[in-house]
């Protein structure tokens, strides 16, 4: 292994593009797995529908462009995507990373960043899908297990290939709030395993699937 290649092999870090609408611990989780070297990945852009998201503050405080992009300051969500798209194309970005994104992006942003974008959901796909409350859902259920799922994001809401999951149990005394710390305990390490998979080029989409290849 030649010095300037990282311990994945990268000649160079994977680009990440994050998009956030909230708290940003996942996005935070990301940023620390970056500085730990535990991932061969640099955030290159940090971006959020959503002015007073938390999150801001965790790229910011480390220099990384940090954009607001918000649907009232564009005239239709058409703009708005786009904007979402040239920012992720302008700062390089290789892998699209939705980390408690609350928007849906559109079909020309899936097209650019097809097969190179993940999304994070606090469930075990398929089971509670389709919006941001999967925690209470499951709770409201009455299911005895949920979990973390990191899937390949596409034009189907919560569905496309699965990349990683793993199971949470749920205890007979849990709350929304203690429920979703366990959740978020397996997300901050779920996410960027799987960004490492795509680092080392070891995930490879086909149909329904995404397949797991060996370490190089
Ligand atoms: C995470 O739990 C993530 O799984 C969830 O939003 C939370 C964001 O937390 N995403 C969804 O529900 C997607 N449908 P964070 O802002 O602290 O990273």
């Amino acid at each position: 292994m030649s010095p300037s290649r990282s311990a994945g092999g990268r000649a160079a870090p994977l680009r990440l593009g994050v998009l956030f609408s909230g708290a940003g611990s996942n996005l935070k989780a990301i940023l620390e797995a970056c500085e730990r070297g535990a991932i061969d990945a640099e955030v290159r852009v940090a971006i959020t529908n959503r002015p007073r998201a938390a999150g801001c503050a965790f790229s910011r405080d480390r220099g990384i462009p940090t954009l607001v992009i918000p649907r009232n300051a564009f005239p239709g969500r058409e703009a708005q995507q786009a904007a979402f798209r040239q920012a992720c194309v302008d700062h390089g970005v290789e892998l699209v990373i939705q980390a408690g994104f609350d928007q849906i992006l559109d079909s020309a942003f899936v097209a650019e960043f097809r097969d190179r974008m993940i999304n994070l959901h606090p469930s075990l796909l398929p089971a509670f899908g389709g919006g941001m409350h999967a925690v209470r859902d499951a709770l409201d259920w009455g299911a005895k297990v949920t979990g973390v799922t990191v899937h390949i994001a596409n034009d189907d809401l919560d569905a496309g290939p699965i990349v990683l999951q793993e199971a949470v149990a749920i205890e007979e005394e849990d709350t929304e709030e203690t429920l979703l710390a366990r959740i978020h305990e397996v997300e901050h390490r779920l996410l960027p395993a799987a960004i490492q998979l795509f680092a080392e080029g070891r995930v490879r989409v086909a149909g329904r699937r995404a397949h797991i290849l060996p370490p190089k």
